[in-house]
């Protein structure tokens, strides 16, 4: 049984990366019927890893006898004008979940929760991955993004990633 106050942190967290699964759904969804294909595989698969990062803290809550309640998940609120949009909204979105797994870990450094530290040090990296990600996108597009022979070549690198379940396993 882990600190209360960490025990619910993971909780709301669960939540959050499933809206996070349902936004970036939302951009598939965006690029989809923009017949941008390629950028639309990139969202549906960002949205299969935020349900993969939602199962891991389940998990591992299932793991440490923690209490788990399951609330409604919120209807994606943004409204995409363009491409940008978009990528933007990706980014930010990311910035803010990094902050939130920030917060759970400074919960847990001061109850000297080590086990939750070191579960959430995969988070901190792979947070880290994915503004990278994020922040790249953005900077192609504004390279290349005008042009449409680069957008189309732009497409087709996008169109290239696959999905592999996380590295982090819980048994
Ligand atoms: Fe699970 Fe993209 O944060």
């Amino acid at each position: 049984m882990l600190n209360k106050n960490v025990s619910d942190l993971l909780n709301e967290q669960i939540n959050k990366e499933l809206y996070s699964a349902y936004l970036y759904l939302e951009m598939n969804n965006y690029f989809d019927k923009r017949g941008l294909d390629g950028f639309a595989n990139w969202y549906m698969i960002q949205a299969q890893e935020e349900r993969d990062h939602a199962m891991l803290i389940y998990k591992y809550m299932q793991n440490n006898d923690c209490p788990i309640v399951l609330g409604a998940i919120a209807k994606p609120d943004k409204v995409f004008n363009s491409d940008m949009d978009v990528l933007r909204a990706g980014l930010e979105h990311e910035e803010y979940v990094t902050a939130s797994i920030h917060t759970i870990y400074d919960a847990a450094y001061n109850v000297k929760d080590f086990r939750t530290m070191q579960f959430l040090d995969w988070f901190v990296k792979e947070q880290g991955e994915e503004e990278t990600n994020a922040r790249d996108m953005i900077t192609k597009m504004e390279l290349f993004g005008s042009d449409a022979r680069s957008l189309y070549m732009l497409n087709q690198e996008l169109a290239a990633r696959t999905y592999s379940s996380p590295s982090l396993t819980l048994d």
